[in-house]
């Protein structure tokens, strides 16, 4: 079974606090999702292989170190467009990806409309970020996509998430390390996250 990461840093909990307020504008909210984004990129990237690389710096040479791996981000349509800003600061030359999915409404079950990936998506480590693990559907559904065409190494980024979510893609992937910045409650009988944020999507484009 891959690891399960619950977020403990007090500045994520912090914006996380922000984002839930219903108060809280379209501006604020794509901010502060895309920070909180770019704080969990620095933890599941803790264990990223890294290679010897020999430099000279104005006094010698010496050795130092680089990340060993191509790196791809691939955002789960549409509400984690918001995290990639985020992620991309961390690390700025990773490709980026894009799986369109919806949940219909009646069913919780998700939709796929779009798809495009790296070519080389196979042979990265890829980080899927969305916002929101409710039912799990969406995420497991992206990832069993990825696995479809061959990524081998992935990693799931989320904000908040239920425990019913988390239960759904541990054991449909137990091969995917999962990032959470926090965990909720439960699911309400429309399939919403309590006490949550309401609907992501809408609240990072002003949707509502
Ligand atoms: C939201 C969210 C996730 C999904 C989570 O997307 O961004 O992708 O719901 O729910 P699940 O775990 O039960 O599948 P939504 O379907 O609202 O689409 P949107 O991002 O286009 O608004
Ligand atoms: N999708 C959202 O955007 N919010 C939820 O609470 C559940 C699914």
């Amino acid at each position: 079974m891959a690891k399960t990461v619950i977020m403990e840093h007090p500045m994520i909990r912090h914006k996380i606090g922000i984002i839930r307020r219903k108060d809280t504008s379209t501006k604020d909210f794509r901010e502060i999702i895309s920070e909180i984004a770019m704080l969990m990129c620095y933890e599941a990237t803790r264990d990223l292989e890294m290679h010897p690389v020999e430099i000279e710096t104005p006094i010698c040479r010496t050795t130092v170190e680089e990340l060993g791996q191509k790196l791809a981000v691939i955002p789960i349509l549409r509400a984690e467009l918001g995290m990639v800003e985020g992620m991309l600061t961390m690390f700025p030359a990773a490709r980026v990806g894009h799986i369109g999915l919806y949940r219909n409404e009646e069913t919780l079950e998700p939709v796929e409309y779009y798809c495009k990936l790296p070519k080389d998506c196979a042979e990265r480590e890829v980080f899927v970020v969305d916002p929101m693990l409710a039912t799990g559907g969406s995420a497991s559904a992206a990832i069993a996509l990825l696995k479809a065409r061959g990524v081998k190494h992935i990693r799931f980024l989320c904000v908040i998430a239920a425990p019913e979510g988390i239960r759904r893609l541990q054991e449909e992937h137990p091969d995917v390390d999962i990032y959470i910045g926090t965990v909720d409650d439960h699911l309400n009988e429309n399939g919403y996250i309590v006490p949550g944020l309401g609907d992501a999507g809408d609240r990072i484009f002003g949707t509502i």
